[in-house]
């Protein structure tokens, strides 16, 4: 019956990291998936969740019950309340809803399939030229066409912010734009507020409707509030969104999937009718979603003193990678390396686009045994003070290659 089916690509992202494990050479380094290292190059689990997660199985009360259709309520409300600010008046407004999903990629396929169905009919999905490698596929899945907008300027390494601009102006009234919040995957390239402004501006005018994806809020620069800000602005300028949030990052929780899909809605009297169409389309695809991670979130969010032992630790990831990032500078400018390189610090979060061609990131895999996306994006976390000059000197052969 299967013999005609095609054979699948393996995924680019997760390939590398079969790659890496089967590869034998002492001195190899990933630099592939965005998932942290400690500057051992072990995941780290942090220490506040391992605070949580004894107290949760230490709880003689626990049972392993299913939890309702669209997940913990706890853990919605101090999700709704991270992005969008305890005090925000939509949320007083009762014009929030969520759904807690199967982590960020969950909550892109949840929002992508509620607006299949309740979403104006032929619409077009706009993402970033490029953008995170999941994102196609997952609006494809649920039968969207997704086209690009501009974004990156490799002449720059930065933002081609009129570039976007003029994508935005001129894709069909009503279209959806995929956003990140911060931390731009792959490129790690943000829009100043100033610029966020401007695209407000359009995507007002053209009446778009901004679908925001939030993977690494405090992740990025150690600050939750200035890491939503964009997501903030756009529910104060007035718009009708939707937000993504993954707790695989900033909670260290890749694999527990712990994740949450909110919309801001215009008035409260819609809020119950998008809720309960999420409800049942979460029923019909995973009828409910996984406790354990949703419990460490829920009781860490909701705990004062565990909280602020949680941005301590979002703090002591985001301060390592960016002095990764200040060491990475300094070993280039150092070696001489031709090029420029101040896109390293200047980029935030997870990732960085070092601008490498693909036949370079093919001799850095080759010769040097450094495992990178073929784009030329680097998971910063990968890199510590072990290896970050190791990776330099790489860097800086094969671009003299
Ligand atoms: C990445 O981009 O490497 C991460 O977000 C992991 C993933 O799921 O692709």
């Amino acid at each position: 019956t299967f013999q005609d089916v095609p054979r699948a690509p393996p995924d680019v992202i997760f390939n590398l990291t079969a790659t890496y494990k089967a590869d034998t050479f002492e001195k190899k380094v990933n630099l592939g998936v965005g998932a942290y290292r400690d500057d051992n190059g072990k995941p780290w689990v942090l220490p506040v969740v391992k605070k949580a997660e004894r107290e949760i199985i230490n709880d003689p009360e626990l049972d392993h019950e299913y939890l309702p259709i669209t997940g913990l309520p706890s853990f919605k409300e101090a999700s709704i309340k991270l992005i969008l600010g305890a005090d925000n008046p939509a949320i007083k407004e009762k014009r929030v809803v969520a759904a807690q999903t199967i982590s960020g990629t969950g909550a892109n396929h949840l929002g992508a399939l509620f607006l299949s169905r309740f979403y104006r009919k032929g619409s077009i999905v706009y993402v970033s030229n490029p953008t995170w490698a999941n994102h196609k596929p997952i609006f494809n899945n649920v039968g969207f066409e997704t086209r690009d907008y501009a974004y990156y300027d490799p002449k720059t390494i930065g933002l081609d912010i009129g570039g976007m601009l003029d994508s935005l102006e001129n894709a069909p009234e009503g279209s959806i734009i995929l956003l990140h919040a911060c931390a731009h995957n792959p490129t790690g390239v943000d829009p100043t507020q100033e610029q966020w402004k401007a695209i407000a501006d359009v995507m007002e005018k053209k009446k778009h409707f901004p679908f925001f994806d939030c993977a690494y809020q405090g992740f990025a620069s150690g600050d939750l509030d200035r890491d939503a800000w964009a997501v903030r602005y756009f529910v104060e300028r007035g718009f009708e969104l939707l937000v993504c949030q993954s707790y695989a990052k900033n909670f260290g929780l890749y694999g527990q999937r712990a994740g949450c899909l909110t919309f801001v809605l215009r008035d409260s009297e819609t809020a119950p009718k998008v809720d309960s169409q999420l409800a049942k389309l979460q029923r019909a695809e995973i009828s409910n979603p996984p406790a354990h991670g949703a419990r460490i979130v829920s009781l860490v969010l909701n705990d004062p003193a565990l909280f602020e032992e949680w941005v301590e630790n979002l703090k002591t990831m985001s301060f390592r990678i960016q002095e990764m990032r200040r060491r990475l500078y300094v070993n280039l400018t150092e070696l001489d390396t031709p090029g420029t390189w101040n896109h390293i610090t200047d980029q935030i979060g997870m990732f960085s686009f070092t601008g490498l061609k693909p036949h370079q990131v093919k001799l850095i895999k080759e010769k040097y045994h450094v495992y990178l996306t073929d784009n030329g994006r680097i998971s910063m976390a990968g890199l510590s003070s072990k290896n970050v000059e190791y990776f330099a000197k790489a860097v800086d052969d094969v671009v003299r290659n």
